[in-house]
Order: structure tokens, then C-alpha cells, then sequence
């Protein structure tokens, strides 16, 4: 997730724009950059692809002196990560510099109009646009230009601009995305979060949706887009550094879960066009050509490729197989006429998924990748590749990285569909708003694992979807709280794991599809006749369980093959709950990495 900064003051701006750049680390970047506005009235911009070391050694080799700057961590979203996508950018006379932090949804339109007018680009990004819009509208007054350019944006954004002709002004505005400035007594600073603020000052203002605002060294003037000038009370920031990172939530895993609404709204608006489902055209055709598809992937994407391929059977008759890359890599591959490949990969970078990639690529499989992270190895090297829009995902256990696969997964069950596509596509817009209903009401869930967090033996079962997310419901609690879990098809119980069934555990049921809900009935009643205690996730219209439950936990309503990214929600919160009650850092649980990039 992009993050930017800002300094106007009596010191020199450019180690303070890196320190401050520096705290917003935690949000993932691949590329930074700062522009200083000189003595002499120059705009002077450094930025760079890679770590934060690469700018700092830049700016060491080429100085920029000045008071007056602003400064950008990238997490790529248009154009892959390199220097010239980086920001800030600039306007064609190198008088306007501005960094963002956000999507312009109709940056191709601007950037056309933009071009009709002479104007030349010097980057693939949707942010770029903006600085020249504001050149566009600029007649002297920063302000208007400002205000005249973000009445012409559609999407999120939070920026600060900067001007060669104005060295003791910068102007901020935002939609969607966040923006604080700090008041300090010689400055006035600026960021995405209060972590770069923190050691200049602890009283803040947060700008609000469709504000503008004045920075200079000792005043912030804050505006409606009309131009009204608006009263904002200064807070005093009571958190530390480390919490403020984590905008008060007590671990970045607590908080991505809760982001997830916004990621699958955000990676569902990068899926829809004119009210329907839209892919690259040739992924479209790739799609709706493809006579069998391949899933492959490891762990929790492993996983959102299993839900995939009950959904893509059921609603589009395309026969689906599903394998985990480090077996796919191995094992003897029969090709399919008409086969496709769809990678799953959260980072991109997980080894066994690369070496599947390139046995399929070998074999001239054509391949899909399903990623959150631009530029990644896997986006390279697959023939086509599908962003989600999740955000960096910080926390080791992977949550709302899986709920955006699915539903990019769920916009292709959308798009192949053979019937049902209006149910399936009302259903795929609502998720996100069912989703915040389930985050609202998450005390229930701590509640109930305050109850049974000591339980040494959880099972999960399920059938069809619901299997898929009792996997990755073992999976999310075993990582993060150390308890033995296992799942099952529910029909397997008695072919086996029954024997393990006693007065010491605790089975989850899944209960989501409607055409099972008497075998699930029967299977919960099996494990409480040996004594176990019985939670049953299902929708909150269901009443089938009443009975046979000790406790139910029902989710929003939503069609049954789409339940997944409710469901987990639930088991992601409960694996939450239970390995903070155990004393345990769900954020960085022991023997685990974020990334897997060795075999
Ligand atoms: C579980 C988890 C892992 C990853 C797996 C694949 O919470 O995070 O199972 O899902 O290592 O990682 P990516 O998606 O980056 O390929």
C-alpha cells in the first residue's frame, strides 16, 4: 500500500522526508522517491525502484537542498515497479510534483484526454495523470488547481502536491484513503498514518473525504472541494510507535482480517465493468475456451484453488483439477486438449509455485496467475496475470490475501457460468457489505474461543466448499495458536478420524450447503454422542441445527457457493482469538515466513 509524506518547515527536508518514509515501511513498498522544492525555486525529484536503501544512497550521491518537500512509498498497482513509475510526478515543465497514495478509476480517459491535449507521459501509472491536471487548471493559485483536479478524479486517492513557484506551500487533499497532518512548532508535516509524525509531534488533524488543504510552516487551512474553509480540531495522539503502526490494532493480523471488506470491494471494482464481470480480453477468451483448467498453488491458495473447483464445476461444467504446486512439480502431468493453468500465489515468490509455472510453460500449458503483488516473480512469467487488490499482507498467516483469491476466483465461476450468472453476480457484489456485517459482530467469536482455547484437539468438517474451508480453517489455527486441528469430509468421519472423537474435542461443522444440511445433521450428532462439543458455522436463516448444536455462529446470507469468504472469516477470527488468549504473537508464529521461497 502506497504511503506518502510531507515537510515544510526550518530544517532541512530531505532526511526528514526518508526518516518519515522510513515508519511507513510496514505498509509494503517496492519503489521511493521525495521531491524538494531548492533556494532557488527548483523542483528536484530523486526516486528510485527497491528498498529504501537505494533512495537514501541516491540522495547521498545527488543532494537536494530545501525546506520544503514531499516523499511517496510505492506499492505498485499500474506499471510495474521501477524508477519511472516510482513518484512523485511530475508535470512536463517540472514545476508540479505530486505523490499519491490510491486508484484513479478513470485514469485512462484522463490520460487520453490528457495526450489530446499534448501532453506526454512519462510513466504507466494511474497517479500520473494528476500532475498534469493540476498544471492543466494552475494559473498561480495552487489551491484551485488542486481543487479543479480532484473534481475530475473518480476513485481513492490521498496526495500532496508541491509547486517549484510556491517553496513555503504544499497542498494536500484525499477520498478514500488516509491523510493526517502534524503540527509541530517550527513545521507542519504530513502522511498516510501517524507513525512518521511521531517524533515531531504528537497533535494531529486528519483531513476527512473531499477536503483540500493549505500546509505552510506554522498554518494548515482546510477547505471543502467549493472552497469553504472547514474547522478541524487538533488531536493529541496518545498511542506509541508501535501501535500507531497498527492503527490501533493490537496485531496487523486483527487488522487485515477487518480490512477485508474494502480488499474484496477493491479487488471486486478491478473485476467490474458495466455492471458485469470484465477480464483482459484474451483472459476472457483464454477462460471461456479453456476445456479443462488446472489449479495449482501452496498452502491457504492451495486451498482458494480447492473452492474454486467445486464452484467453476458446479455453476460452468468445465471439468476442474486442483493440485498443490510442490506435487504438480513432481508428479507425471497428462496434458489436456484445451487445458489452462491458474496460479495462486499471495507474494509470487513461493518457490514450488515458480517451478510448476515453468513445467506448465515448458509443456506450453497457457497460465494464469492470481497475485497481490505487482511485479512479482510469478506476474513476469506467467502469460497472464490478475491482481488482487488486497494490500500488503504483513501479518505471516495469510487472511485477506485468501478472501480476495476467492473472489477473483468467484468472478471467473461468474464469468463461465451457464446459468444463474445474475444470482451469482448480485451475490459477488454483496460480499463485501455481508463481510463487514460478519467483522461487526466478531465478539461473539471471541467470546465463544475465550471458552475454548485450551482445547487440545479441534476438528473441522465440511463437504463440498465447506471442506475446502475446513482445510484452511486447520490450517489458519494450527499456524497461529499451536493446536492440534484436522479436517475432514464430513462423510469420511467414519472411516477413520471418529476414533479420535472424545469428551476433549472441540469439532467445528460447516453447514452451508442447503442440499446437505441432513447429512451434516447426522455427522454433527455422531461427534456429540462421543462427547464432543459442536460449533456450527451456517447462514443466520438456517435453523436446522438448533438442535444438535452446543453453540452456532451464523454468517450473512449469501448464495451457498459464495459462503467461503464469510465462513473463513469466522475461523480466522476464532484461530485469532485463540493465540492471543494462549500468549502466543498470532503475527509472527514460531517455524513460519511470510514467504516461502526455498523448496
Ligand atoms: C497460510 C499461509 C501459507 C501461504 C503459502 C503460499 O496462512 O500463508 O500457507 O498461503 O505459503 O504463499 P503464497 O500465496 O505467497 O504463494
Amino acid at each position: 500500500m502506497c504511503g506518502i509524506v510531507g515537510y515544510i518547515g526550518n530544517k532541512e527536508a530531505s532526511p526528514i522526508l526518508l526518516d518519515a518514509l522510513r515508519k511507513l515501511e510496514y505498509r509494503g513498498y517496492d519503489s521511493a522517491g521525495i521531491a524538494v522544492i531548492t533556494e532557488d525555486k527548483k523542483l528536484n525529484v530523486r526516486k528510485i525502484k527497491g528498498r529504501l536503501s537505494n533512495l537514501e544512497l541516491l540522495v547521498q550521491q545527488n543532494p537536494v537542498v530545501g525546506t520544503c518537500g514531499i516523499g511517496h512509498t510505492r506499492w505498485a498497482t499500474h506499471g510495474e515497479p521501477s524508477d519511472l513509475n516510482s513518484h512523485p510526478h511530475t508535470d512536463v515543465s517540472q514545476t508540479i510534483a505530486v505523490v499519491h497514495n490510491g486508484i484513479i478509476e478513470n485514469h485512462a480517459q484522463l490520460r487520453t484526454w490528457l495526450e489530446r491535449h499534448q501532453v506526454s507521459f512519462a510513466s504507466q501509472t494511474d497517479s500520473e495523470v494528476i500532475a498534469h491536471l493540476i498544471d492543466f487548471h494552475y494559473n498561480g493559485d495552487l489551491l484551485l488547481a488542486v481543487r479543479e483536479t480532484v473534481k475530475r478524479l473518480d476513485g481513492s486517492y490521498a496526495i500532496a502536491v508541491a509547486c517549484s513557484e510556491h517553496p513555503d506551500l504544499l497542498v494536500v487533499a484525499r477520498k478514500d484513503s488516509p491523510l493526517v497532518i502534524g503540527r509541530s512548532e517550527d513545521a507542519t508535516l504530513l502522511a498516510s498514518d501517524v507513525p512518521p509524525l511521531l517524533s515531531h509531534t504528537r497533535q494531529v488533524q486528519y483531513l476527512e473525504d473531499l477536503e483540500v488543504a493549505t500546509l505552510t510552516c506554522d498554518e494548515v487551512h482546510i477547505y471543502t472541494l467549493d472552497g469553504d474553509e472547514v474547522k478541524r480540531e487538533i488531536q493529541t495522539i496518545e498511542w506509541d510507535m508501535e501501535a500507531a503502526e497498527k492503527c490501533g490494532f493490537e496485531h496487523f493480523m486483527l487488522k487485515e482480517i477487518c480490512e477485508q471488506p474494502k480488499a474484496l470491494r477493491d479487488t471486486l471494482r478491478s473485476r467490474l465493468k458495466d455492471g458485469n464481470v470484465s477480464f483482459p480480453t484474451q483472459v476472457e477468451t483464454l477462460l471461456k475456451g479453456a476445456s479443462h483448467l488446472l489449479i495449482t498453488g501452496c498452502g491457504t491458495a492451495y486451498h482458494a484453488g480447492m473452492v474454486a473447483s467445486y464452484v467453476i464445476e458446479q455453476v460452468a461444467g468445465v471439468p476442474v483439477e486442483v493440485t498443490v504446486a510442490s506435487e504438480l512439480r513432481y508428479r507425471v502431468h497428462i496434458r489436456k486438449e484445451g487445458e489452462v493453468c491458474i496460479l495462486i500465489s499471495q507474494s509470487g515468490e513461493t518457490a514450488d509455485t515458480i517451478a510448476a509455472l515453468r513445467m506448465l510453460k515448458e509443456r506450453g500449458i497457457p497460465t494464469i496467475a492470481i497475485t497481490n503483488v505487482v511485479g512479482c516473480t510469478i506476474s513476469r512469467e506467467a502469460d497472464w496475470v490478475l491482481y488482487t487488490q488486497a494490500g500488503p499482507e504483513i501479518a505471516v498467516a495469510s487472511t485477506k490475501a485468501f478472501s480476495t483469491q476467492l473472489l477473483s476466483l468467484f468472478a471467473i465461476a461468474t464469468l463461465l457460468a451457464k446459468q444463474e450468472n445474475t444470482a451469482l453476480l448480485d451475490a459477488l457484489m454483496n460480499l463485501p457489505n455481508m463481510a463487514q456485517l460478519l467483522i461487526d459482530r466478531q465478539e461473539d467469536i471471541q467470546r465463544f474461543a475465550a471458552s475454548q482455547f485450551n482445547k487440545t484437539k479441534v476438528f473441522f468438517m465440511g463437504r463440498l466448499v465447506d471442506f475446502a474451508i475446513s482445510l484452511e480453517s486447520a490450517l489458519k489455527l494450527k499456524e497461529i495458536s499451536y493446536t492440534h486441528s484436522e479436517a475432514f469430509a464430513a462423510g469420511e468421519l467414519k472411516h477413520g478420524p471418529i476414533a479420535l472423537v472424545d469428551t476433549s474435542t472441540l469439532v467445528v461443522a460447516i453447514c452451508t450447503q442447503p442440499s446437505l444440511y441432513a447429512k451434516m445433521d447426522s455427522n454433527i450428532k455422531e461427534v456429540k454422542a462421543r462427547g464432543a462439543t459442536a460449533l456450527v458455522i451456517t447462514f443466520e436463516t438456517v435453523h436446522n441445527f438448533d438442535e444438535c448444536a452446543d453453540v452456532i455462529f451464523r454468517i450473512p446470507q449469501t448464495h451457498p457457493l459464495f459462503s467461503p469468504i464469510l465462513s473463513v472469516m469466522v475461523s480466522q477470527l476464532y484461530a485469532y482469538y485463540c493465540s492471543v488468549l494462549k500468549g502466543n504473537d498470532p503475527d509472527k508464529p514460531r517455524n513460519l515466513a511470510k514467504s516461502v521461497t526455498v523448496e
